[in-house]
């Protein structure tokens, strides 16, 4: 691509910047675009819009391709683990054996929450959306770690960023045992990251509770896939709420808010309900139909998706995880043959072919969470837990980015123009 771009408008000529990542498309640097021409740039979505740089996480969605730091997706699924990921979407890089030892006995020894915490559970309803919950008390955390709040000292962000990693399962555990009216359970931190949440979440204090190992590295594998996304909308809410300054606890319940929409993590509970609303593979053609239709509001759950034009690289490990957890569980659900089936017939019809559309991360991940024992309302929060690390790296990267500024977009005005007040009895 050539180094300027040309723009024409109201009979003057303009150029802009072309500036070029390691891979991907190039960008046209509009920042001086305002003050030279007066116009504002029109992109609702961010459809064509980069808004950082970022050595994070890079997608093809043309090739369906996700890589972080460079590595492929599916190579850190099956022979990395999820402690090692969060090292490398933090620090660059994958650790070595004494650093991973490092980072894991750091994030270990945080997963206790401060006491009081207990308390504020306590004050929701006990029928209240693990989700509002965790909008709350990840909020709350920023006034219970106050040595940690100072955006501007690098080791009061490590520390944020470590805590955040260690707590969100203690935190997500908790939302769960809430809802049933069980004890919290303390984290036991001589298990793994993973194992530990299991056993928070499906233990109870008057029994041992043994991790199944097939289903520790299934769970374990989910949080790879859902580690990080690049710019997506629960990161992008990360970065906008931190470039204000805001704390770190702040940021990540902005985003946790954000995430928990049905057009983002709250997808692989809809496409979980829908697969049970099927319920047999002889009425799929009819949801296909729907799908179809414009006139329909309803939309195959778990397909599609903004960046991916092709198959989304985590389906594809997901797909294989479903059939791994109902191996070792002897599940029989008929649930995923009605999934496998819906998949195939999608992609074979001209629909679906033509608007590329694919099935996303979340068409099995709802499968396998509710064959483990998780009902469909902790989803989200497993999405939450596991992406905490993706966004905590994408916060740091904000922060230390020496083009940062507040994000503050402007907008084209379509409202009435200045008009005078007319008092009450007059209108
Ligand atoms: N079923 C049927 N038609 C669909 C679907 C679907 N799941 N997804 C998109 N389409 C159609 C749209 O109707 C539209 O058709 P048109 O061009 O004739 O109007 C076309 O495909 C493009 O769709 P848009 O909504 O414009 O695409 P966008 O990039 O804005 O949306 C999204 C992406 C929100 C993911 C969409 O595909 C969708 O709603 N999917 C279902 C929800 C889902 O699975 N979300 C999870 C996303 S992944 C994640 O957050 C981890």
């Amino acid at each position: 691509m050539s180094d300027a771009a040309k723009l024409s408008l109201d009979g003057k000529d303009f150029e802009y910047p072309v500036l070029s990542g390691t891979i991907g498309p190039d960008v046209v640097d509009i920042r001086k675009m305002y003050g030279q021409t007066g116009a504002f740039t029109y992109d609702p979505g961010f459809t064509s819009t980069a808004s950082c740089r970022s050595e994070i996480t890079y997608i093809d969605g043309d090739e369906g391709v996700l890589l972080h730091r460079g590595y492929p997706i599916g190579e850190l699924a099956e022979k990395s683990n999820f402690m090692e990921v969060c090292h490398l979407l933090l620090n660059g890089e994958l650790p070595t054996a004494d650093e991973l030892d490092a980072f894991t006995g750091t994030i270990t020894r945080h997963t206790m929450v401060h006491e009081q915490l207990a308390t504020f559970f306590r004050g929701f309803r006990r029928d209240a959306h693990p989700m509002a919950i965790m909008c709350g008390v990840v909020g709350a955390l920023s006034a219970f770690y106050h040595d940690s709040t100072d955006v501007h000292d690098p080791v009061q962000r490590t520390i944020a960023s470590h805590r955040l990693i260690a707590k969100m399962p203690t935190l997500a555990a908790m939302a769960y045992k809430y809802s049933l009216g069980q004890p919290f359970l303390y984290p036991d931190n001589s298990l793994s990251y993973t194992g530990n949440f299991l056993r928070m979440t499906f233990g109870v204090p008057a029994e041992p509770y043994v991790v199944n190992p097939v289903i520790e590295r299934a769970m374990d594998r989910i949080f790879i896939l859902h580690a990080d996304h690049e710019q997506n909308a629960s990161t992008s809410t990360v970065r906008l709420a931190g470039s204000s300054g805001a704390n770190p606890f702040a940021c990540i319940a902005a985003g946790i808010a954000c995430l928990w929409g049905p057009a983002h993590g709250g997808a692989n509970e809809a496409a979980l309900n829908m697969l049970r609303e099927i319920g047999t593979v002889d009425r799929i053609p009819e949801y296909i139909a729907r799908a179809k239709d414009k006139n329909d509001p309803f939309r195959l759950m778990g397909f599609g998706h903004r960046v991916y034009k092709n198959y989304d690289p985590r389906a594809t490990v997901m797909q294989q995880t479903v059939r791994e957890v109902f191996a070792e569980l002897k599940v029989n659900d008929p649930v995923f043959d009605v999934a496998l089936q819906l998949e195939e017939l999608a992609l074979n019809d001209p629909y679906f072919v033509e608007k590329k559309l694919f099935p996303n991360v979340d068409f099995y991940s709802g499968v396998i969470l509710s064959a483990i024992g998780f009902p469909t309302s902790m989803f989200t929060v497993l999405f939450a837990l596991a992406r905490t690390v993706g966004w905590v790296a994408q916060w740091n990267e904000m922060i230390t980015d020496p083009d940062q500024k507040i994000g503050r977009p402007r907008q084209l005005y379509t409202g009435p123009t200045q008009r005078e007040y007319v008092p009450a009895d007059k209108r």
